[in-house]
């Protein structure tokens, strides 16, 4: 099994990333820290503990990261996650295990890491990479250590000749989601995620799940009724009732989908990204290009921050991309990948937790 730490923010996103590194048997799950981010601290915290409840997951311990950048004022995304974090969720139950508090995040990190085999374990961040930032930063041992970072965060538009969000930023046009040039968990914390992806070492064994391949995994109908009776289910059919941890995670769903049709017009269904850093981490065999071509990679940290940053065109955040060869550095960016394979095994995970 592949050791993964997960570093999350929990909206609705994290929540199936959290699912997948919680149940598949192929992954031992040795922990999960918290960040602000899609809300805050105290709110992303509260919604990690409660999808653990859920899904049957409470004995995964739960340490409470950083609350902010650590020069920058925290941004959070009420509009997409709603004020909670994960709004529309009436199945989500109360938490009942403890955020664990005999260590602090950074501690239990890099001591869960450091006791893996060497080459084995990965660092999983799906939200602002302030936690993963500061754990090199304290711990450079853990470089050579870990078998890599796997993040969901950036949008590079160029190099993916039909890229849903466009390739070229104009009038009108965007490749990222927060501003048009910027992804949301690299916008939040551009020095941290530059920490990473600027140490040679590090961005070597680090693969950027960006929003250029999370847009073509969309949860569609079909897919959402999948997720809801089971996809070789024909309980539909038959009038059984879902299960609550099904009828959850299609709450989520559900709401992600208007917020996405609402703010973006994305109408297809949302895009669920933050488990497939998971799967690039464990699983790169289901991205058809072998877990991605190389890119050396710069975020952009000047420029205007916060409500002026659309207005003044700031590209503060934005994760610039020139592709690499083989054996020259940078960081491997996943191009294409099987949807249906990867929604498939997260219906394994939910039948797992139906079980709890
Ligand atoms: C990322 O930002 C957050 O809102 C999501 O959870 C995801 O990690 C997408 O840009
Ligand atoms: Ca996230």
């Amino acid at each position: 099994r592949t050791p993964i730490w997960l570093d999350v923010d929990t909206g609705h996103d994290d929540a199936f990333a959290i699912l997948l590194a919680a149940h598949h048997p192929k992954i031992q799950l040795l922990g999960i820290s918290t960040v602000y981010g899609n809300a805050s601290l105290t709110k992303t915290t509260y919604n990690t503990r409660a999808i653990l409840k859920a899904i049957g997951k409470e004995d995964v311990p739960v340490y409470a990261g950083t609350a902010k950048p650590f020069c920058r004022e925290a941004a959070h995304a009420p509009d997409i996650h709603g004020e909670s974090g994960l709004d529309g969720t009436t199945c989500l139950p109360t938490p009942t295990v403890p955020v664990r508090t005999n260590k602090t995040a950074l501690e239990a990190m890099y001591e869960a890491l450091i006791a893996t085999p060497k080459g084995t374990a990965w660092v999983v961040p799906t939200g602002a990479l302030t936690n993963a930032g500061l754990l090199f930063a304290t711990h450079p041992d853990l470089v050579s250590h870990v078998a890599g970072v796997s993040a969901m965060g950036g949008a590079i538009g160029s190099g993916f000749t039909d890229a849903p969000m466009g390739t070229v930023v104009g009038e009108g046009e965007r490749f990222g989601n927060i501003t048009p040039y910027a992804e949301f968990n690299v916008y939040v914390d551009p020095e941290s995620a530059k920490s990473i992806i600027s140490n040679k070492a590090l961005a070597a064994k680090t693969t950027l799940v960006t929003l250029d391949l999370t847009h073509r995994f969309l949860a569609t109908g079909e897919v959402q009724k999948g997720m809801l009776h089971g996809f070789d289910s024909s309980a539909d059919s038959n009038g059984k009732e879902p299960s609550q941890v099904r009828k959850l995670f299609i709450e989520i769903l559900t709401f992600f989908a208007k917020t996405y049709a609402d703010i973006f017009g994305i109408t297809d269904g949302p895009p669920v990204h933050d488990p497939l850093a998971v799967v690039a981490a464990f699983a790169p065999a289901l991205f058809s290009d072998e877990g991605g071509e190389r890119y050396e990679v710069d975020v952009v940290t000047d420029g205007a921050h916060g409500a002026q940053a659309v207005a003044m065109k700031s590209q503060c955040g934005r994760t610039i991309a020139t592709p690499v060869l083989p054996g020259e550095g940078g960081v491997r960016i996943p191009k294409r990948l099987d949807d249906e394979a990867v929604w498939r095994m997260l219906d394994e995970c939910l039948r797992a937790a139906e079980k709890f």
